[in-house]
This record gives structure tokens, sequence and C-alpha cells, in this order.
């Protein structure tokens, strides 16, 4: 098919959609904030009638000890707890099902997600499986798959990143296909978040930066794609004047206390405007990244950033514009047009100072066809975004991410 044919077709699929998803009612969670917050916890899980909980989190998580406070805290007031740790970064089939032979095991009747996207997502679904257990992860992949509630699910996200805490989605890794993919419903939006910033203050430098480009990457991308409400503008407005402010400086001062915890609420307001106003090709490239070479997903979306917003620049000027003034990098009555480079610069240039590469070390030329087109089947049309990509335009994209043409400047 033709290209001009097969865009209107794309934006046909878009203006049927939009306001479908305008109508869907995302549960959002309650929400436990501040430093040394984790600490309610405890009692509010016993005020659910649970006896004993599966926290799933990661050896990274275990090894630093972050979750021992925690379940001596809920072991003091009575409540079990087993701790499964066997989550890898990028959560697969395999991790999942580990978990669901530890949650049936244990007899447990409830889950904390304890950790960064990673150990989240994976208890999400091993959620979903013990509540369904007739359904296979790959039965549920794709959208509204899954038929029953979760058992009661608490997330405490240690990373300031993904916003799986208030999110639809969990993302699964598939190491055979070398696939990533994503469930989504509504029904693994966990109950409880608690964002507790002491837990982010062990964060390494390199881990903090490309998990707040991550949470950037949501703000920017619900922003510029064209399902935004006022509800998830001002969101993710919210959240890229939080990470313009405060991410550089974490990164160089992992221990400011006051700036990990408006790294904490950006990441989570990130998370409620793309989980309603969705992503777009800037993760479709980063998901296929992650599933085909295992580059952290944050780091491939820091990436992958400038180049997309490059290509789309002309079709979200004036909202690239907004976020500029947004993000104290000049004022309204600029040209638009100046204000969205400077936008786009910006990101350059925080990507610089958190000494993120401009390639990607794994990336060969022989792999480019393949991941254009997984990575288009991913955005078209599922993502709304403002400029449609086509496999040439996307190879074309990849090609200036080879380390072969790595360049200082960026
Ligand atoms: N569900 C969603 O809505 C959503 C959104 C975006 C990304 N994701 C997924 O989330 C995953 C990535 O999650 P992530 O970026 O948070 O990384 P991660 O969970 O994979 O963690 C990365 C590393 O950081 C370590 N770590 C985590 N917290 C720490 C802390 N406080 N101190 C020290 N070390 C710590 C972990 O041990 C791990 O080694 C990917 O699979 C991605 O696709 C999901
Ligand atoms: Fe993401």
């Amino acid at each position: 098919m033709k290209w001009p044919l097969q865009k209107a077709l794309y934006r046909t699929a878009h203006m049927i959609t939009k306001p479908l998803v305008k109508l869907i009612k995302v549960p959002v969670p309650e929400l436990i904030t501040g430093a040394g917050s984790v600490t309610q916890l405890p009692p509010l899980i016993q005020k659910h009638g649970v006896g004993r909980v599966l926290l799933v989190t990661d050896q990274g998580i275990t090894r630093l000890g972050l979750a021992d406070g925690l379940v001596k805290a809920l072991e003091e007031i009575g409540i079990g707890c087993s701790v499964f740790d066997g989550v890898q970064p990028n959560p697969t089939i395999e991790n999942i099902e580990a978990g669901v032979a530890a949650y049936q095991h244990n007899r447990c009747d409830g889950i904390i997600a304890f950790g960064g996207g990673s150990p989240m997502d994976c208890a999400k679904m091993v959620g979903a499986r013990v509540s369904n257990p007739g359904k296979s992860v790959m039965q549920m992949r794709g959208a509204f798959k899954i038929p029953k509630a979760l058992p009661p699910l608490f997330a405490v996200p240690t990373t300031a990143g993904t916003g799986s805490e208030c999110t639809v989605a969990a993302v699964v890794s598939d190491p055979q296909a070398q696939e990533k993919f994503a469930v989504t419903s509504l029904k693994i939006v966990p109950r409880y978040a608690v964002l507790d910033p002491e837990l982010m203050l062990g964060l390494p430098p390199h881990i903090t930066a490309s998990t707040g480009m991550d949470a950037l990457t949501h703000a920017i991308e619900a922003y510029i794609g064209r399902f935004g409400t006022p509800f998830t503008d001002e969101n993710a407005e919210k959240a890229v004047k939080i990470i313009f402010q405060d991410l550089e400086a974490v990164y160089l001062d992992g221990s400011d206390l006051e700036r990990r915890n408006n790294l904490a609420q950006a990441s989570y307001f990130a998370g409620l405007a793309f989980t309603r106003a969705l992503i777009g090709y800037v993760h479709a490239i980063a998901h296929n990244l992650g599933g085909m070479y295992g580059v952290p997903h944050g780091l491939a979306n820091a990436i992958v950033l400038p180049h997309i917003l490059d290509f789309s620049r002309a079709d979200c000027e004036h909202k690239l514009a907004r976020l500029a003034v947004v993000g104290g990098l000049g004022e309204a009555k600029e040209p638009a047009a100046d204000l969205a480079m400077r936008f786009i610069e910006k990101i350059r240039d925080m990507n610089r100072n958190m000494d993120i590469p401009t390639s990607v070390a794994q990336l060969q030329e022989k792999d480019i066809p393949h991941l254009a087109q997984r990575a288009l089947k991913e955005g078209n049309p599922d993502y709304p975004v403002p400029t449609l990509m086509n496999q040439q335009q996307c190879e074309a994209l990849l090609r200036k991410l080879l380390p072969s043409v790595e360049n200082p400047a960026g």
C-alpha cells in the first residue's frame, strides 16, 4: 500500500479510538507519600485482611537490604512475608511463573511490588496469573485480556522511573523471540502506591539518569501525541518541570532527599499522563532495542528521544514550545520554533551532562530493517504520534544510533 494511503488509514484509526480511550476510566491508586512513608504500609495491608504477602523484588534490592525494614515491620504486626527476588531487569515469562510458584507455595493472599519497573511489572503479572490460573501470560498479551481482578496489590517504586505504580501496563520480555510486549488492563493498576524517596537514596547515578529520562519520555510522548486531555497535559507539564529542575542535580548528588522526593512525584505524574494519553515511537523503538539487545529501557529512551523529537518537531512545535516555557527555557512570547529547538537541545544537554551516550553500543546495521519493522508494528496505528513514520524513515533514524556514527556533540 502506498504511504499516503497508509497514513490516512492510521489517522482514521486514531480518530475512531480517541473518543473511546477518553471514555475509559483508569483507576488511580491511593497514594502514600513522603520520606519514610513505607512504614505506613503494614497497617494498611492488615486493614485489607491480608495474612501473607509475596514481596516481589530483584536481587540488587535484596543485596542492598532495601526491603528489610518493611519485611520486619510486617512480621511485627503478624503479617507473613515471603520474598521472591527472582526478577531480572526486563522481566521474563519465566520470572513471572517462578513468582506464581512462590505465591502458591507460600499460600499468599496479597502482593507487594517492590522495586523499579521490572519487579513492579513482574508483580502485576504474578497477580494476574494467580487470579486467572487458566490463562497464560501469552494469552493475556495485548489489551483487556485479564478477566478476574488481582489479589490486593501494593506498589513501592524504588526508581523514579517507569510510573508502573499507577499504569495499566506490564511490560514482559520473551528472550526466545527477542521481543518485549505489553499486557494492558485496568485490573493491573495497583490499589496503593507508596512514593518514599528514602528508598531511592542509594540509586546509582547512571540508573537515576536513565530512569529519570524514561519518566521524561513518558511526559513528552503523552503531551505531543494526539490523545492528550487537560488532565494528562497538566500532569505531563508538572513532570517536565520537575525533571528539568531536579534530575541533573540528583545525578550529581544522589543524597538530596527533597529532590529525590520531587522526582518520585514526577515519575508518578508522568505515569498518570501516559497511561491515558499513550506513548509514541521513542518507546516503540526502545522496547525493541530492549527486546533484541537487552538495552535498559530508560537508557534506550534517552538515546532515541532527541531523534524522534527532531523528526516530529514540525507537527508539534507549539507543544514543544509550551513545554520549553514550563521547563523554564524561555518565555511564551518568543517564537515557537526557537523554543521548540531549545527544548530538544536541552534534552541533548541533559544526556551529555549525565554521560548518556548518543549511540546504542550493540546496534548492528544488519538488524536495522528488522528492528524498524518491529518498532513500526508496535507503534502503527496504536500510538497517536504527531508525525507518522514509515519503514524507510525509521531505518534512517536507527542508522543515526549506530556506534560508528557516535560523535560527542550528539
Ligand atoms: N508498566 C509500565 O507502565 C512501564 C513503563 C515504563 C517501563 N516499564 C518497564 O520497566 C522496566 C524498567 O524498570 P526500571 O527502569 O525501573 O529498572 P529496573 O526495575 O529494571 O531496575 C534497574 C536496576 O536498578 C536497581 N535498583 C532499583 N531500585 C534501586 C534502588 N533504590 N537503589 C539501588 N538500586 C536499585 C535494580 O536492582 C536493577 O538492577 C522495563 O522492563 C520497562 O519496559 C514499565
Ligand atoms: Fe517507559
